[in-house]
């Protein structure tokens, strides 16, 4: 029987809604409207895409967004200065560097300089750290985007063996340390897969969840998955496609066509995880300009 399928485009819609809703309130009630700023350094192309993106999505449910472009030549001294006037910015509650950085930046002293209050990616070893031991903070926005994405389909996390296959600091990594928690939306059994892996399918054909962020197209086949499996699919591989008039189409880490001819949910690729990415960026977003109250 073909599977459902997690539309995450009508969960981040929803969640937009509602964040939506919180805005007008806070601007009601506090005078306050959530300030976003984003950070691109250099020209990849990719990246212009993101950053447009993130702007444009604030912009739609009425968060006050700044991007700030600064050349691929710009030194690391010059962003390390933006990003320190930033975290002195009233108006700004949230800031994003997109990522890749050139060669010549050192991404780690980056990220080590946004305040931790402001991080609204999730990346700053505080608030990592913060995950580990279930204490509030940001969350990365693809793993958080992920548990909303399972706990608004209603699919049961609690004592389900999770497997993530990846281990990246910003998907595998976060997402295993997330549904393990003694939490709502948590408690899962995790087991994290990876490159070295011995015999993976017979791993990931005892998931109840398995997540697939590996970042090849299409490896995770139907022999890989049961049929109980719910399977959320994290990764964006563009292909080759003659036909498209683009000259490639955007595939997941997932053979969707096969596996979702098994298993009994799937999330798709696009319209999956992603636009619940960026969701969980505003949410942290408005967070993060509701904590500035406290
Ligand atoms: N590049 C690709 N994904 C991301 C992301 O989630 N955050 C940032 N800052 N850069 C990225």
């Amino acid at each position: 029987m073909a599977a459902t399928i997690i539309d995450g485009k009508k969960i981040a819609e929803t969640i937009q809604q509602e964040l939506a809703e919180e805005i007008k309130q806070l601007q009601a009630e506090h005078h306050l409207t959530p300030g976003l700023a984003v950070v691109l350094v250099g020209e990849n192309p990719a990246s212009k895409v993101y950053v447009r993106n993130k702007n444009k999505a604030c912009h739609d449910i009425g968060i006050y967004s700044e991007q700030h472009n600064l050349p691929q030549e710009a030194s690391e001294q010059e962003l390390l200065a933006l990003i320190q006037q930033l975290n002195h910015d009233d108006k700004i509650h949230g800031i994003l560097v997109q990522l890749p950085l050139p060669d010549h930046i050192d991404e780690h002293k980056v990220i080590n300089t946004i305040l931790p209050e402001k991080d609204v990616d999730g990346f700053h070893p505080v608030n990592i750290g913060k995950l580990m031991i279930g204490e509030k903070g940001f969350r990365p926005c693809t793993p958080f985007g992920v548990q909303k994405m399972l706990s608004y389909s209603g699919v049961p996390i609690d004592g389900a063996h999770v497997v993530v296959v990846g281990r990246s600091n910003i998907v595998g990594k976060p997402i295993a340390n997330m549904l393990l928690q003694k939490q709502p939306d948590a408690n899962a059994t995790v087991t994290v897969c990876h490159s070295r892996t011995k015999d993976l399918a017979a791993i990931t054909r005892q998931a109840d969840i398995l997540i697939a962020a590996i970042g090849q197209p299409e490896m995770i086949t139907a022999e890989m998955v049961s049929e109980n499996a719910v399977v959320i699919d994290v990764g964006v591989n563009r292909i080759e496609d003659p036909a498209s008039k683009t000259g490639y189409r955007l595939v997941g880490d997932v053979k969707f066509d096969e596996v979702s001819q098994k298993c009994k949910a799937i999330s798709p690729v696009p319209g999956g995880v992603g636009p619940m990415t960026i969701t969980m960026l505003l949410y942290n977003t408005v967070e993060s300009a509701k904590q500035s109250l406290e």
